[in-house]
């Protein structure tokens, strides 16, 4: 008897990269996060163990984290300032643990890992643990040393990622930003009981939505085919999908080495213009109500020094044809929520360019997946 397959190929469900199912998986990764963390269309951390109190008396918050675990703390950084106006910091872990924290013991440090074992981000909870009690970890590996060692944590149920590259760890961790935003919000009078169920209805649609967006998967490996020549790209965004644009880049870096640079739109004319000439791919965001026309007139800039531009919008943003190259359409979504349909496009192009350039995404070269090494 000879049976023709191995135990890795079983594991991929029928995927080629283990990346790609990971990528496919966000919508469950999701659902199993939130779900037991809402109770009446309100967030509820109760099954956590973190009691109310753990979320009042809260002036400034500190987010700590390496790698995409960062980048999954700036968006948290951002929708909880925008929610709770209060000053919220994010730091690298390897800059963090060695400088005179700014933290009191009304400050909640927040730790962000997959792994739950990367040294530097360790570190730096040990260090917060001297400063303050609010200390609480959003962890994808159970019992892991910075799951046990802050006051609370918060487990995000990713399920095992073994990509080195993290796609389905990065989106949980945002929902889970939101769930804790949503969370302080509420406890610090900062949002109407009403707001809060239609935040959290949005919240548990998100699985719905991250399916319409994977059904574009092959629109975005046929814009791609262009993207694997390509020396540099940008991405550029402002607010919300600025943070997101560095993921993007990071994504796109890791994987396809390209040389990739998240930009805040409104800054490239301070520096970075200087490298768009013609044929730069400049992969674009433009989901936020607030500064779309100001986006808008940025890509006009980099298109009219000859950029290759991918916008990704809302389908409702009438867009101007002319202003870009290619145009990926987002399904409609309150503007808070629309970083989790853009990041799976990110996901996707840093994928099928990775691929088509060749390479194996699931390994990429001088990159591990934990890093327990300072
Ligand atoms: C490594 C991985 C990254 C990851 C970072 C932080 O550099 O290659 O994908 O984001 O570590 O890992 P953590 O387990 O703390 O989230």
């Amino acid at each position: 008897l000879e049976v023709n397959w191995d135990v890795t190929a079983a594991q991929k469900d029928g995927y080629p990269h283990f990346m790609i199912k990971e990528i496919h998986e966000q919508p469950q990764a999701i659902t199993r996060t939130i779900t037991p963390r809402i109770k009446d269309m309100l967030p509820d951390f109760s099954e956590d163990g973190i009691p109310d109190s753990f979320f009042e008396d809260v002036n400034d918050i500190t987010i700590v984290a390496c790698g995409t675990a960062m980048y999954a703390g700036m968006v948290g950084k951002t929708m909880i300032q925008n929610r709770l106006h209060i000053p919220v910091t994010v730091a690298i872990a390897s800059e963090f643990r060695y400088e005179e924290p700014v933290i009191t013991d009304k400050s909640m440090v927040i730790v962000v890992s997959q792994s739950g074992e990367t040294i530097d981000t360790l570190e730096a909870l040990r260090l917060a643990n001297k400063y303050t009690k609010k200390t609480l970890s959003i962890v994808n590996v159970k019992g892991s040393s910075i799951a046990r060692e802050s006051s609370y944590v918060l487990y995000t149920h990713a399920g095992p990622e073994i990509a080195v590259a993290s796609t389905k760890a990065y989106t949980v961790q945002a929902a889970t930003f939101y769930l804790l935003g949503c969370k302080l919000a509420l406890v610090q009078n900062k949002m109407s009981v009403e707001e809060a169920h239609e935040f959290i209805q949005t919240l548990s649609e998100i699985p719905n939505y991250i399916e319409e967006v994977l059904a574009q998967a092959s629109n975005v490996e046929q814009l791609t085919k262009r993207m694997t020549n390509a020396a540099n790209a940008f991405f550029i965004g402002r607010g919300l999908d600025y943070t997101l644009c560095m993921e993007g880049a990071l994504k796109l870096k890791e994987i396809s080495y390209i040389h990739a640079e998240a930009y805040a739109a409104g800054e490239l004319k301070h520096g970075t213009i200087a490298l768009i000439s013609e044929g730069v791919p400049v992969i674009a965001v433009a989901t936020q109500k607030h500064v779309y026309s100001k986006v808008i007139s940025n890509i006009r800039e980099v298109k009219a020094r000859g950029a290759y531009v991918t916008l990704l919008t809302r389908e409702k943003e009438i867009t101007d044809p002319s202003i870009c190259d290619v145009h990926i359409s987002l399904p409609d979504i309150a503007d808070e929520f629309a970083i989790f349909e853009a990041v799976v496009i990110f996901q996707l192009i840093a994928y099928y360019t990775s691929v088509g350039k060749g390479l194996n995404p699931d390994q990429p070269r001088n990159l591990a997946k934990s890093v327990t090494v300072e």
